[in-house]
C-alpha cells in the first residue's frame, strides 16, 4: 500500500488512520500554516525551482482540520452562495486538505500575493507542466469536473510522490489512475 495515493473525494471520506506527520510550515502568505512533512519538503524544492523561472510561489492553504474546513465552507457559501461553494469547497470531512498532502499555491509578485482565480494564465501553465517533477499533480484539471467532483482548480496541488510523472504524462486524474491500477492488478492495493 502506498499511503501517498490515498483517495479523498466527494465519495470517499478522509479516514484519519494513515498517520501522516503534519508539520508547521510558516508560509509567508499566512503564518502558522501546516502540511504533511514529505509534501512540504517537496514543495520547498519546487519553490526553489520555480524561482529560477521567475515565479515566487508560496503556500496559500495546506493542512486543514475538519473544524477549519467548516469555516472555509461557510465563509465561501456566505460570500458566493451554496451552489458555488459546493463546486469549489469540499464538505468538511471530505477534503484532501485534511491529509496535509494538498497545497493551494499562490504567487508573490510586486509585493502582492495572487491567489486562486487571480493567478496569471502563464503561471497556471507553469504549475501544470512542472509540478510533477516534484511529486505533485494538479488535482482538479479543466475538463475532468465530472470525475473529480469539483470545478477546475489550477492552484490546488496534491502530493503523490514519484507516480506524479505517470499521472501527468497520461493526463489522468487520481481517480482515473487508481481505477486503472485496480483493473490491472485485479484488486485495490491502495486501501
Ligand atoms: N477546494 C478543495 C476541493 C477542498 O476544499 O478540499
Ligand atoms: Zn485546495
Amino acid at each position: 500500500m502506498n499511503k501517498y495515493l490515498v483517495l479523498v473525494n466527494p465519495w470517499n471520506k478522509w479516514n484519519d488512520n494513515l498517520d501522516f506527520k503534519i508539520i508547521d510550515v510558516n508560509s509567508r502568505y499566512a503564518l502558522n500554516r501546516m502540511a504533511e512533512e514529505k509534501t512540504y519538503l517537496a514543495f520547498k524544492s519546487f519553490q526553489a525551482y520555480a524561482l529560477k523561472y521567475g515565479y515566487d510561489i508560496e503556500i496559500e492553504s495546506g493542512y486543514r482540520s475538519v473544524d477549519y474546513q467548516v469555516k472555509v465552507f461557510d465563509n465561501c457559501a456566505q460570500k458566493k452562495g451554496l451552489e458555488y461553494a459546493k463546486k469549489y469547497v469540499a464538505t468538511p470531512g471530505y477534503s484532501e486538505h485534511h491529509t496535509g498532502l494538498a497545497l493551494d499555491i499562490c504567487l508573490k509578485k510586486d509585493d502582492k500575493f495572487f491567489i486562486e482565480h487571480n493567478l496569471p494564465e502563464d503561471f497556471k501553465v507553469f504549475l501544470k507542466d512542472n509540478a510533477f517533477k516534484f511529486g505533485f499533480i494538479v488535482r482538479y484539471p479543466i475538463g475532468k469536473e465530472d470525475i473529480t467532483g469539483y470545478n477546475a482548480e489550477p492552484w490546488h496541488l496534491r502530493y503523490v510522490g514519484s507516480l506524479a510523472e505517470d499521472i501527468y504524462k497520461n493526463n489522468l486524474t487520481l481517480e482515473e489512475y487508481l481505477e486503472k491500477q485496480i483493473v490491472k492488478s485485479g484488486y485495490c492495493y491502495q486501501l
